[in-house]
């Protein structure tokens, strides 16, 4: 069987003690220190931890990751991804490449529509039909297609069923998530844990609400989209933006409880972050800065800032490193601002994407990178498969949650047997007493065309909700898989 090695991700480095070899080493090229035995790991964890201590945070980027099961996890690469178009007029990803780790989170950071999302669908394997990618993305070093049940995507548009409370959306997730095997008072209180880990103890009998009802806030739609997916504790879990709509105190803490999650269950995070606060930021194992689809650096979150100084972009004090990587690389507002003249030469942060691709190419992070794809690859590891309720179970509860959800829908029963029964009298004044003779044949013919053509097309009235129900359930993802 497979091992799994230390985490290669290192803590941020003590000079006293140096770990996976000093970051400074790791951009200048000078020779790496030996790894340390397993039992060090975590003394020197902090040092910037203390500069911003405004949050009692847990570190995950220590040595807490030794007990990692060493059969478990999964672990998945991806080299030389580029994604296009159909048409072929836009690339979107430049030949990206990286990996991420069981037990560690890694961030995919960006301007926006730097291609975050894009990354993040084709390594889930759910990219729309209208794109195209080539790559080589591996699970656990085999060209594994994620398959629907095999790993958990929050998307950046919470996707959920308006009528329910979040006691119920929770509650029914797990029947239909968590397989069979399972007793209900298992599913049930893991679906309270998830609860308590997204801090959503005070909302639960509160209705989701959606266009036309107010229900819960922005940011608890966001944490309660998270908590339907951690809670069948997936080897992997893609998050597309799940801070944003949070204030940096429940940003800080979402993420936290996702990193805690993800060390204690090996569990594989890949999140698109949007403007982390310091603090968040410190949680992030690995970092991914991406610009105009190109890889501006891949490698340890602790060596970016680094990265960043010795090729001549400093942090400026007082300034949080994540703002200055985003201010540094964002190129879409300088047109607009008239940084960009037709005739000029390229902007400045035109010029840095530049110097930062071409420095990150040639670096040794950029090495080491390859290096650990390669070493994840070798190690192989179990084939991830989907462990879900079975089929019987999901149609019943499937059936009871669209019952719940259609009875509190004004328009789907109560709106329609208000027609129905007006119509039903109309068509009886009428239609009343025409008799038995021919001429009543004709009559019964045309009153049944009217009522079946009516009831069809009620019923075609229908299916805007039923595309609804369908994003929210697990049907939407197998059709759009199928697709
Ligand atoms: N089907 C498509 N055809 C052509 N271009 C597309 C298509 N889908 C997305 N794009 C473009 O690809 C780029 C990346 O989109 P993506 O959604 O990945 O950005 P993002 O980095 O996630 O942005 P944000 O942070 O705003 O969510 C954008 O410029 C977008 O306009
Ligand atoms: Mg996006």
């Amino acid at each position: 069987m497979a091992t799994l090695p230390l985490p290669c991700w290192a803590p941020t480095p003590s000079p006293s003690q140096p770990r996976w070899g000093s970051s400074a080493a790791a951009l200048t090229g000078k020779v790496e220190q030996p790894e340390p035995p397993a039992a060090e790991v975590g003394g020197a964890v902090g040092s910037r931890r203390g500069i911003h201590s405004g949050f009692d945070s847990i570190d995950h980027r220590d040595g807490r990751l030794d007990h990692i099961p060493r059969d478990g996890g999964v672990s998945i690469t991806w080299e030389d991804v580029w994604v296009t178009a159909a048409d072929g007029r836009a690339t979107i990803l430049h030949g990206v490449g990286g990996s991420a780790r069981p037990g560690q989170v890694l961030a995919i950071m960006g301007p926006s529509g730097c291609g975050k999302t894009t990354l993040l669908d084709t390594l889930a394997g759910r990219l729309d039909t209208d794109l195209r990618s080539k790559g080589d993305i591996r699970i656990n070093g085999r060209r594994q297609r994620l398959a629907f049940g095999t790993s958990a995507y929050v998307t950046q548009e919470d996707v959920l069923m308006a009528t329910l409370t979040v006691r119920e959306a929770i509650y029914y997730s797990a029947q239909i998530q968590l397989p069979d095997t399972m007793l209900l008072s298992d599913k049930l209180a893991r679906a309270g844990e998830a609860i308590q880990e997204m801090g959503l103890t005070s909302a639960l009998e509160t209705r989701i609400g959606g266009r036309t009802t107010k229900g819960i806030s922005g940011g608890q739609r966001k944490r309660l989209s998270i908590c339907l997916e951690i809670l069948t504790r997936p080897r992997l879990l893609f998050l597309d933006e799940p801070t944003s709509g949070l204030d940096s105190a429940a940003s800080f803490h979402v993420m936290n409880r996702i990193a805690d999650l993800a060390a204690r269950e090996s569990m594989t995070t890949v999140a698109v972050v949007h403007q982390p606060c310091s603090e968040v930021f410190e949680i992030f194992h690995g970092l991914c800065l991406l610009a105009c689809g190109q890889t501006i650096y891949f490698g340890p979150a602790t060596n970016a800032i680094e990265f960043f100084t010795s090729n001549g972009y400093p942090c400026p004090p007082m300034r949080n490193i994540a703002d200055h990587f985003l201010r540094t690389i964002n190129r879409d507002f300088e047109l607009e601002s008239g940084v960009i003249t037709i005739s000029s030469k390229p902007s400045p942060a035109d010029e840095a994407i530049d110097v930062l691709v071409n420095a990150y190419k040639s670096s040794n992070t950029s090495e080491n990178a390859k290096k650990e794809m390669h070493d994840i690859n070798e190690m192989g590891g179990v084939i991830i498969r989907r462990n879900q309720a079975s089929f019987l179970t999901k149609v019943f509860v499937l059936t009871r949650r669209s019952f719940v959800n259609m009875y509190r829908d004004v328009g789907y029963y109560w709106l329609r047997l208000g027609i129905y029964i007006s119509i039903g009298v109309c068509l009886g004044t009428i239609y009343y007493n025409f008799g038995y003779g021919y001429d009543s044949i004709r009559s019964r013919s045309s009153m049944l065309m009217f009522t079946g053509s009516l009831l069809t097309l009620m019923a075609i009235g229908g299916f805007p909700s039923f595309v609804e129900e369908m994003k929210v359930s697990d049907l939407y993802v197998l059709l759009y898989i199928w697709n």
